[in-house]
């Protein structure tokens, strides 16, 4: 049974953080000493959302390091795939929350949180399940696989007021074609975060690339 619902205020939350950010980086630390470096590389480059991924020791500490360091930007912590995850991430101070896929437990888990959650969904089906919750904004991934460009222009047929950011195989080849949708609010990815460039501390090759990306895509 769903008893509650998703407050419209974590909604919007969310449109004015994905309204600063037409790309969101993804970033996976796994040298804490590299967060900030990597995190300042992206926001010189004038990318101002970033996400770093729950995929190593020290992403909580990551999230802290950069929170502290560079305390303008908007940071994300993804790759969360439980409440108890999102507890942590809500700890280090994240602004918001990023999931894969869902689960009740998460939906219910969001609807209780101060940090708003941008719920990972690949399927009209799964935006039905936390349309019921209240959610209207989804992460959509894996895009490129799940149908890409193609089939989120169909999801807003029938799921008109929900808004997407596409994930998992986007580029800056295929960024445009996904942001020049009206249900697509931002998208996100790796590409900017090449983890040879991080082990290389290559920080002006990811300022380059974010620079790239800000300049080709803003709004
Ligand atoms: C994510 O979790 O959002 C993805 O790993 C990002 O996908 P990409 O690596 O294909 O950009």
């Amino acid at each position: 049974m769903i008893d509650k619902q998703l407050p419209s205020t974590r909604t919007a939350e969310l449109d004015s953080i994905c309204l600063k950010a037409e790309v969101i980086p993804v970033m996976t630390i796994d040298r804490l000493e590299d967060a900030v470096p990597v995190a300042r590389a992206l926001v010189d480059g004038g990318l101002s959302v970033l996400e770093v991924a729950l995929r190593s020791d020290c992403t909580l500490d990551a999230v802290a390091r950069i929170r502290e360091a560079l305390p303008g930007v908007s940071i994300g912590v993804g790759t969360v795939l439980t409440p108890a995850q999102y507890r942590q991430a809500e700890q280090v101070g994240a602004d918001f929350v990023v999931t894969p896929g869902t689960t009740e437990a998460l939906y219910r888990y969001g609807i209780e949180s101060a940090v708003p959650m941008l719920p990972g969904v690949s399927s009209v089906s799964e935006v039905m399940t936390g349309w019921q919750y209240g959610y209207r904004r989804f992460k959509f991934f894996p895009a490129e696989v799940s149908g890409g460009v193609a089939a989120l222009k169909a999801f807003g047929a029938p799921l008109a007021e929900a808004r997407f950011c596409p994930t998992g195989g986007i580029s800056v080849d295929n960024a445009a074609d996904y942001l020049a949708l009206d249900n697509v609010m931002c998208v996100g990815g790796s590409w900017l975060t090449p983890q040879a460039l991080i082990d290389a501390e290559d920080w002006n090759c990811i300022r380059e690339l974010a620079e790239e990306a800000a300049e080709r895509f803003h709004h």
